[in-house]
């Protein structure tokens, strides 16, 4: 599983140490991360492992031999159940003299997990808590949990309920993170067989704003990936805006508001086309020929 990750159409890959490795394969998975991350070749994938939570005694020692072992391949740690600032930033120290005593060149990110009451309450301040932090992540399963909600399947949609039951917590988060900067994740969809169902949860989070979402297995990698990529059209509409707001406001008649077909665009229709161009040209798009 480890040596087919890099190839399968991921952003990022992470390995984990937390809640899907047994408690008694806790201490050995350490050395099994170190020697995945050595051994294959994860091109220009971004590189993370997900240590254990700070209210276990596992954390300090799985940052330290994982850090330690992968060298500067490693791109990111993510810490799960982050429910105040100063847990980031307690990783944040020790990972600066780890970086320090190994004589590590580049800075290793920070990606968050958002997954308790607690965290949701604090996540303002956990967003701002060190230059470190990257990403902001919801994890809806253990969400469900600590909010006691009565479901037995995490990140899904749930029928009985009249919208959608993680709106506020979606949208809390997100505010959070764009408030500082942060890249926005949206967590795990549990039923893997169920590709329609991802894709109508993925779309929700996308819809708000969020900029992309876990996959637990390879087969949801194209449905999120598609989700979060824009459409050839919304591509070319938004190159097609830029190119009319520029015309206006830098042509002759130097106006700041015109119209596009039959809309108003003005600096915000910019800002929104400019989003999708360069998601779009990440992720390889091309605008189509005229
Ligand atoms: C992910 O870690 C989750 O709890 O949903
Ligand atoms: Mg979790």
């Amino acid at each position: 599983m480890l040596a087919k990750a890099p190839g399968l159409g991921a952003d990022m890959v992470f390995l984990d140490l937390e809640d899907s490795v047994s408690p008694l394969e806790k201490e050995p998975a350490r050395a099994k991360v170190v020697q995945a991350i050595r051994d294959h070749d994860w091109g220009d994938t971004v590189l993370c492992v997900r240590v254990n939570s700070w209210d276990t005694e596992f954390t300090y020692r799985d940052v330290i031999e994982v850090v330690e072992g992968a060298g500067e391949r490693l791109d990111e740690i993510m810490l799960p159940k982050v429910e105040t600032a100063a847990q980031v930033v307690a990783l944040d120290l020790l990972l600066t003299q780890i970086e320090k005593a190994n004589g590590h060149g580049r800075r290793i990110g920070i990606e968050a997990q958002i997954e308790t009451a607690r965290g949701l309450i604090n996540v303002e301040e956990i967003c701002a808590a060190s230059t470190r932090l990257e990403t902001i992540i919801f994890g809806p399963a253990d969400f469900a949990a600590s909010a006691e909600m009565p479901v037995l399947t995490g990140g899904v949609q749930i029928p009985e309920y009249p919208g959608d039951h993680f709106h506020y917590v979606f949208s809390k988060i997100l505010m959070a993170g764009r408030a500082n900067g942060l890249q926005v994740i949206d967590g795990p969809f549990l039923k893997i067989r169920d590709l329609e169902a991802l894709r109508d949860y993925t779309m929700r989070t996308r819809i708000l704003g969020y900029d992309g979402k876990w996959s637990l297995h390879p087969d949801q990698i194209p449905v999120i990936n598609e989700i979060f990529t824009p459409t050839q059209e919304q591509f070319d509409r938004a190159f097609d805006i830029l190119d009319a707001y520029e015309r206006a406001t830098m042509g002759s008649e130097r106006k700041g508001a015109v119209m596009f077909g039959d809309e108003m665009i003005d600096e915000a229709s910019r800002k929104m086309a400019t989003k999708f161009v360069t998601r779009g040209s990440r992720a390889g798009m091309k605008r189509s020929a005229d």
